[in-house]
């Protein structure tokens, strides 16, 4: 089934990695290293989670990853395509057709309905997205809610809604970065079923989280402490 989402990509390697990566930050003379020589290879397929307490370069290196941040030493690539050797533009481009991204807060415009709100941020806002959309909706055990408005539903079913609109472009990866972290426990396990959800169909997931308990089903954990890679290895 991983078959017909995955195989007409140009990019025909999906394994994300980084080498050596550091990222770094000058302020008034001081220095921080968001990250330090991290190198990781994720092949695809894999729900993986990175780990580590605030301020540990967790979202420096999901931004690393996606080729959202440069890094300031070494290297991160999908595939073949190494984000530094390509222009913004086509850096965007790779994010925009490749990638979804799930953020701490949904981001829904309030005046749209849920199903609005997802349809507008699909590559082609037709028909065919849109019933896409409610086949999603439903999957994640979300229909009856399409014509709600955000202020209507709850943090969890907004969250959910900021998933289903992560997957309209059928991403080989879905990024996010703290998906969970306004949400009670309950709500956080669904937010996280429909992201394991996309591993199960062929896709990567990578879910930043400080919350190890989100991590069970999880293939792979990441473990950052101050920037580096440290050594709790595998799950
Ligand atoms: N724009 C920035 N300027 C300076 N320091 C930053 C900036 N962004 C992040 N940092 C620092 O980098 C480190 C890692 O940050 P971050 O990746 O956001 O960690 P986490 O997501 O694990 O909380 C922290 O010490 C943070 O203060
Ligand atoms: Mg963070």
């Amino acid at each position: 089934m991983t078959e017909t989402l995955f195989s007409d990509r140009t990019v025909a390697d999906r394994t994300l990695a980084c080498e050596g990566a550091t990222l770094e930050y000058s302020d008034a003379g001081r220095t921080t290293f968001a990250l330090r020589d991290v190198s990781v290879t994720l092949p695809p397929g894999k729900f993986y989670g990175i780990m580590g307490p605030s301020g540990s370069g967790k979202s420096s290196l999901l931004y690393v990853m996606s080729g959202l941040k440069e890094p300031t030493g070494g290297s991160a690539r999908f595939g073949g395509f190494v984000y530094n050797r390509n222009t913004e533009t086509a850096v965007t481009d790779l994010r925009r057709t490749r990638f979804g991204f799930v953020f701490q807060q949904p981001f829904l415009l309030p005046y749209l309905t849920a199903l609005e709100n997802i349809v507008v941020a699909a590559p082609l806002p037709d028909k065919a997205a849109q019933e896409k959309a409610m086949r999603l909706l439903a999957h994640l055990g979300m229909d009856g809610l399409e014509n709600k408005q955000p202020s209507q539903l709850s943090g969890g079913e907004k969250q959910r809604v900021s998933v289903v609109r992560a997957m309209m472009s059928d991403p080989d990866v879905i990024f996010a970065d703290e998906p969970t972290a306004s949400l009670d426990r309950k709500n956080g396990f669904r937010v996280i079923e429909a992201l394991a959800g996309w591993r199960d169909r062929g896709g990567t997931v990578v879910v930043v989280t400080h919350d190890g308990d989100m991590l069970a089903g999880a293939d792979t954990i990441i473990h950052l402490r101050d920037g580096e890679l440290t050594d709790e290895g595998d799950k």
